[in-house]
């Protein structure tokens, strides 16, 4: 038998076992900041969980769940996605007595699509959700938490914020059979894909990146024509709140999301730089999901991001374990190294050294590892009892006593 893995899987060490971990650490800051709890759910659940909800003509529905048959003849799948495991285990533990119910969860979903740079069958995602509350802060409160985990691990040029707004459901409903009138008059310039979503989906012909599908779609009943007034003025608080934030959007009406289950406010966090994987992140409301799936008639928003597509974006400078590290140009010096080791760890600062009594090769390691400050142990350190701290980025040199080192590193990160 030839050794090898699933196609679409793919294991995790060295540089992306850190980025991972980085991203864990940063979800899990920004979670307690913002009062979430965590809630983790099984992998598998049962099938119908997700047929109905994420909509039977969904790709997901259709062509992606990994979907088998129990030893009892149960159907279960391994979960798509996050959202409805989220409700299913909120309702069936009764955590909807206190509303809000803010959770988050992080883990492994599947989706057999075909894999390529950024899609893979199983992959990480974070997830967050507000069950309970249509004041459009919620949004709100999303959409900035969303940013700022963004922004804390890649680049802000990487990614564009995209916002819209579908309507109640009645309006949706009544919009879709708007746009199925109106794209079976194009049947013939549509895609084939596209064709076959007319009157199952006539929304996903919306974002369709087929050129001919893209100009019929201009020409497309507008959404923004066809929305009750509530929701607009949510939207409308929302967009506003964005631009006294300072906070970058594109509003983008052909933005309608993948998944059935969505209303009201939808957002993308698009990039440029994944090739035609372009969302790293995703979401909305789905008021009357929850009553959908058994539970309370009351509404719901929340996202989910893809980690191994934030993982691409991330510099090596946003994940390096050991920002510091230590150089000593000789062994007659070691008694001076170990002062500082015994320091760093009884300051918990964390630090890498090579074993090396070499300068050279030392800072070379420092270098390749993006290390911010080395400090420096050599002749004069020695016989003056203080450290020298080289900062890499600008080759300033700093010389301390030792009581300085915790302040000086605190003081600069
Ligand atoms: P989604 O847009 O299907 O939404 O997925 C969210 C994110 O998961 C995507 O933006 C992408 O980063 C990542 N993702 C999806 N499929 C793959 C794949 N095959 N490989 C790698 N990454 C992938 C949802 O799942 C909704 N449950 C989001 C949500 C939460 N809406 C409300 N609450």
């Amino acid at each position: 038998m030839k050794l090898r893995s699933v196609r679409g899987t793919h294991d995790l060490f060295g540089d992306e076992i850190l980025k991972f971990n980085k991203i864990y650490s940063t979800v899990m800051k920004f979670s307690k900041l913002n009062s979430f709890n965590e809630l983790q759910t099984p992998i598998f659940e049962f099938s119908e969980l997700f047929s109905k909800p994420l909509g039977e003509e969904s790709d997901v529905v259709l062509k992606e769940m990994y979907t088998f048959s129990d030893r009892n003849k149960d159907l279960l799948t391994l979960r798509p996605e996050y959202t409805t495991p989220m409700i299913r285990a909120a309702i069936t533990n009764n955590l909807l007595n206190e509303l809000p119910l803010k959770i988050f969860g992080i883990g492994p979903m599947f989706r057999r699509e075909r894999p390529q740079k950024g899609r893979y069958r199983q992959f990480n995602q974070i997830n967050f959700e507000i069950l309970g509350s249509n004041d459009f802060i919620a949004d709100l409160e999303l959409i900035i938490l969303a940013n700022d985990i963004l922004k804390t691990l890649i680049p802000e040029t990487e990614y564009v914020l995209n916002i819209n707004t579908l309507g109640y459901r009645d309006d949706l409903f009544k919009y879709k059979e708007k746009l199925s009138k109106y794209f079976s008059q194009k049947i013939t310039k549509l895609s084939e894909e596209s064709k076959k979503r007319i009157y199952s989906n006539p929304l996903r012909i919306l974002d369709s990146k087929q050129e001919n599908d893209i100009s019929i779609s201009n020409n497309a009943p507008k959404i923004q024509d066809n929305i009750s007034i509530e929701p607009k003025q949510h939207f409308e608080e929302i967009k506003k709140e964005l631009k006294n934030l300072n906070i970058d959007f594109n509003e983008n009406h052909n933005l309608v999301r993948g998944l059935d289950y969505y209303c009201s406010t939808v957002f993308e966090f698009k990039t440029a730089n994944l090739g035609s994987q372009d969302t790293i992140l995703g979401g909305g409301r789905y008021d009357g999901l929850i009553k959908t799936l058994g539970g309370p008639d009351i509404p719901g928003i929340g996202w989910a991001a893809g980690i191994e597509r934030i993982s691409i974006l991330m510099k090596k400078t946003q994940y390096g374990i050991s920002k510091l590290h230590l150089a000593i140009s000789d062994e007659k010096f070691k008694n001076h190294l170990l002062k500082i080791i015994n320091y760093l760890k009884e300051n918990h600062i964390s630090f890498y050294w090579n074993y090396k009594y070499n300068f050279k090769r030392s800072l070379s390691k420092a270098n390749s590892d993006n290390a911010k400050y080395v400090i420096i142990i050599g002749e004069r350190e020695f016989n003056e009892d203080f450290f020298t701290i080289k900062e890499l980025s600008s080759t300033k040199q700093t010389e301390l006593k030792i009581s300085q080192i915790k302040n000086f590193i605190n003081d600069k990160s």
